[in-house]
This record gives C-alpha cells, sequence and structure tokens, in this order.
C-alpha cells in the first residue's frame, strides 16, 4: 500500500466527495511541488510514443475532460507523466452547474457519480489561463455550448493557445432538450462552420451508447465526423444512473463500474470505421492491464480520470511503466502494432 492509498485517501474519503474534489485541485494548484516531482513521476519509453490528429505523444495516457474544468492545473498536471491534458469542459459564458450535492463516492467500487452540470467560469477565463499556461505536453482543452455561433467562437478564441480542441456534444448531466448537436443536420452544419477556419487538430467527444437506437445515432454522428475530417473520437462507456443523494436525483457514472462498457463501445465503433478515424478512450481505466485492453479493443490513447482520485498521484507513471512492459513481454514494438488486435470482446 503506497502512501496516497495508505494514508492520503482514508482522510480525504472521510470528507464528502466534492469537498475531496475542492481539495484535490487546491492541491494541485502547488505548481512548485509539482515541477519537485516531475523526475519521480516521469517514466519514458520509445514504445509509448504516439501520434493523434498529427500531434506527437510520448505516452498514449491523458486527463479526461472535467478534473480541470477552468484551466487552472495546467503546469503540475503537465508534470504527472500525461501524454496530453484535456482541460475543461470550458462553456461560452460562465455557469454554476447543478446544485449541491452533486458528487458521490461509491468506493467499494472504485467508481465515482457526478452531476456537477457542466460548472465553468466561461470561455474568457479559459482564455486568459492557456494564453499563459506553462505546459511540457500537448493541451487539447474541451469545449461546450448550445448554438453553432457559441461553439465555434469558443474555438476560434482557444485555438491558437493549444494543440487541437475537442467538441463535447452533450453533457449527460444536462438535459437531453438542449442536446441539438446529437442531430448529425445540426452537427455537420457545425463542423462545417469550425473547418472554415481551423487550423489544428479536431476531436470530437461522442457520447456512449447502451441500446440498439442510440448505437444507430452515434454512428450517423461519426459518419458526420468523417466526412468532416474529424482527426480523432472520443469515447467512454459512462452510464447515467439514478441516484437519491445528489440534488437531481441522477448521476453519470465513472470508473471501474464502466470498464466493460467503455472496452466494448471502442471496439464496436474500432470495427464499424474499420479502424479508419483514431479512437480517444476513456472509462474505467485503473491498470496497465485495462489500457492494453482498450488499446487491443481500438483505442489509440487512454484517457484517466476516477483512477486519480482512487489511485493518486502515481497512477499515471504507474500505468506508462505497466503498459511499455506489457508491449514488449507480447512482442509489440510499438502501440499502433496492438491497436485493435482482438477479434472479440469476451462478455
Ligand atoms: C467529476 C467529473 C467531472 C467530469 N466532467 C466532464 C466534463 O466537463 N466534460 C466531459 O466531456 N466529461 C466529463 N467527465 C467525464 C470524464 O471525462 C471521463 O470520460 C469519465 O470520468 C470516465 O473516465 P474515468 O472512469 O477514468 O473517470 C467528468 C467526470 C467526472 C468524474
Amino acid at each position: 500500500m503506497g502512501f496516497y492509498t495508505g494514508l492520503v485517501r482514508p482522510i480525504l474519503f472521510m470528507m464528502n466527495a466534492e469537498t475531496t474534489h475542492e481539495l484535490g485541485k487546491w492541491f494541485f494548484k502547488q505548481e512548485y511541488l509539482w515541477s519537485l516531482s516531475r523526475s519521480y513521476l516521469k517514466f519514458q519509453d520509445e514504445v509509448l510514443h504516439t501520434t493523434v490528429g498529427g500531434v506527437n505523444l510520448k505516452s498514449p495516457f491523458g486527463l479526461s475532460a472535467g478534473w480541470d474544468k477552468n484551466c487552472e492545473l495546467i503546469a503540475s498536471m503537465s508534470n504527472m507523466g500525461f501524454g496530453y491534458l484535456t482541460p475543461g469542459t470550458v462553456m461560452p459564458h460562465s455557469r454554476e452547474g447543478n446544485p449541491r450535492p452533486r458528487i458521490v463516492r461509491y468506493a467499494k467500487k472504485q467508481s465515482l457519480g457526478n452531476a456537477l452540470g457542466l460548472p465553468s467560469e466561461g470561455v474568457e477565463r479559459a482564455l486568459e489561463r492557456l494564453k499563459h499556461k506553462s505546459s511540457s505536453v500537448p493541451i487539447f482543452p474541451s469545449i461546450g455550448g448550445y448554438t453553432v455561433e457559441e461553439i465555434d467562437r469558443s474555438h476560434s478564441l482557444l485555438e491558437p493557445e493549444v494543440d487541437g480542441i475537442e467538441l463535447s456534444l452533450r453533457c449527460p448531466n444536462v438535459y437531453d432538450k438542449e442536446a441539438s448537436f446529437m442531430e448529425p443536420e445540426n452537427l455537420s452544419q457545425l463542423l462545417s462552420r469550425i473547418n472554415d477556419h481551423r487550423k489544428k487538430a479536431l476531436f470530437v467527444r461522442v457520447p456512449s451508447y447502451h441500446n440498439p437506437k442510440d448505437r444507430e445515432n452515434r454512428l450517423d454522428l461519426i459518419d458526420v465526423c468523417l466526412k468532416n475530417h474529424v482527426d480523432a473520437l472520443t469515447l467512454s462507456g459512462t452510464r447515467k444512473i439514478e441516484e437519491k443523494n445528489v440534488s437531481v436525483d441522477f448521476v453519470n457514472l465513472t470508473g471501474k463500474d464502466i470498464l466493460s462498457d467503455s472496452i466494448r463501445i471502442v471496439h464496436d465503433i474500432y470495427k464499424a470505421t474499420e479502424g479508419k478515424i483514431p479512437i480517444k478512450s476513456s472509462g474505467g481505466v485503473f491498470t496497465a492491464r485495462d489500457a492494453f485492453r482498450m488499446i487491443k479493443a481500438g483505442a489509440s490513447t487512454v484517457e484517466i480520470l476516477t483512477a486519480l482520485v482512487y489511485e493518486g498521484w502515481s497512477v499515471v507513471r504507474n500505468l506508462n511503466r505497466g503498459l511499455a512492459n506489457l508491449l514488449r513481454e507480447e512482442g509489440y514494438t510499438s502501440l499502433q502494432e496492438a491497436r485493435g488486435v482482438l477479434k472479440t470482446i469476451a462478455a
């Protein structure tokens, strides 16, 4: 048992989940501390090098959207061993999100439920921070919004400061009626507007699906992405579930509980697109073996968030080291060779 899991986590877990979250963020704002930890947390191995959207990455592990919603933690998080960071989701205007309580912990299942509802300080604050950021790894902020104009404006403002942009089509914690970009025609309009001026990588986060009707909708959305030369899809197995202990009676489930759904969705889309488009995966990855399965299912990169809460700051180093060992043990000389080699997913 390590210092974090043996000592820090039990103390943090005595507090409610949102307080822990706030405390965690405060801790990661101590940039000096994290710059000192850099050499301890770093793990370099050429077998882990890859690219996504034309951007070179030294590790396939990324920080998922949602941990650094307002682009405040970039300097510290870039010292943790990640190959890239996804701050955000940055919204066009400042918004509070849902009332508290809005995060719950399912400790036995190493999972979390959140109903944050996209709190954001807005795109102007994010822009200020991104202009002055110091990062040793590529940054792909996630942006959201409700109209073509809003999202296009956020894209134009942030793109010059970063390496690529991820579009978030829908937040599961916000009501579906606001989710107009789940309509393929609307997504097509949005992408064609952005394509008129974009210069860097563009990723689209396509929401998860758990039934055939939603799957059909996601495949239509992905078709629009392919036609509009989107550089990668972001996929996860998150799931909306009922939860009485938050203000809005439902949460978006993340962590170990969704690993199998994440792997299923990544594999399904990898096969449906014949591997033609890179997949940034997220959802339930805690160990190098989980990540290796995700890559074999068709992922190009693997993002984490909930594992940070349960495993602490060494998790990325352990993932990097473990994955490099697994790749070499099975005779792969690059990550790309292992992508999509799984024929079927065990039920
Ligand atoms: C507290 C929290 C906040 C999140 N906020 C966002 C968000 O703003 N935008 C987004 O696209 N995903 C958001 N997510 C989803 C994550 O990006 C990720 O897909 C999900 O947590 C599954 O990965 P994990 O099991 O490694 O946590 C959030 C997740 C959590 C736990």
